[in-house]
């Protein structure tokens, strides 16, 4: 099996330090290691990358088409602005996770749009690092499932 690659966007290495009382006080490499063992319990490798640049971003997401299994994605500040990365998603068709820490529909109204959803399977957020957590537990049953009308989901 491929491995799943699980990316993220602006300001994510910041977590820990930056806004605790809305993103935790875990940090991105302390959800990187749950994620790696939660994914080896079941023989599956995820590739964990956090980039601030818009463009690593659409070239990462590029390069999952062909070496990934699934996506998992947290484009912090560019799911709410960014076009390049709906479009570099849109190419994609693999099952993809959106993921936020926050609750971004009880945040500002700017957070409430996403472009990234238009092109995700599904959307997890407001669970700290667990939406992680949960994002990844589904992306693990769609690749399990024989059941078509839920991998289907992601067509
Ligand atoms: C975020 C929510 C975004 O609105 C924000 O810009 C982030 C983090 C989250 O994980 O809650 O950087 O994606």
């Amino acid at each position: 099996m491929k491995p799943i690659f699980i990316l993220n966007g602006p300001n994510l290495n910041l977590i820990g330090e930056r806004e605790p009382e809305i993103y935790g006080a875990g940090t991105l490499a302390g959800i990187e290691e749950g994620l790696r063992k939660q994914a080896s319990a079941v023989g599956l490798e995820i590739v964990f990358r956090q980039t601030n640049h818009e463009g690593v971003l659409v070239d990462w997401i590029q390069e999952a088409r062909h070496v990934a299994s699934a996506l998992i994605l947290n484009a912090g500040a560019y799911t709410h602005t960014s076009v390049a990365v709906l479009d570099a998603l849109r190419a994609v068709s693999l099952p993809i996770a959106e993921v936020h820490l926050s609750n971004i529909f009880k945040r500002e109204p700017f957070r409430h749009r996403s472009y990234v959803s238009p092109a995700a399977t599904g959307v997890i957020c407001g669970f700290g690092a667990q939406s992680y957590r949960l994002a990844l537990a589904a992306i693990i049953e769609i690749l399990g499932s024989s059941d078509a009308s839920t991998r289907s989901l992601h067509a």
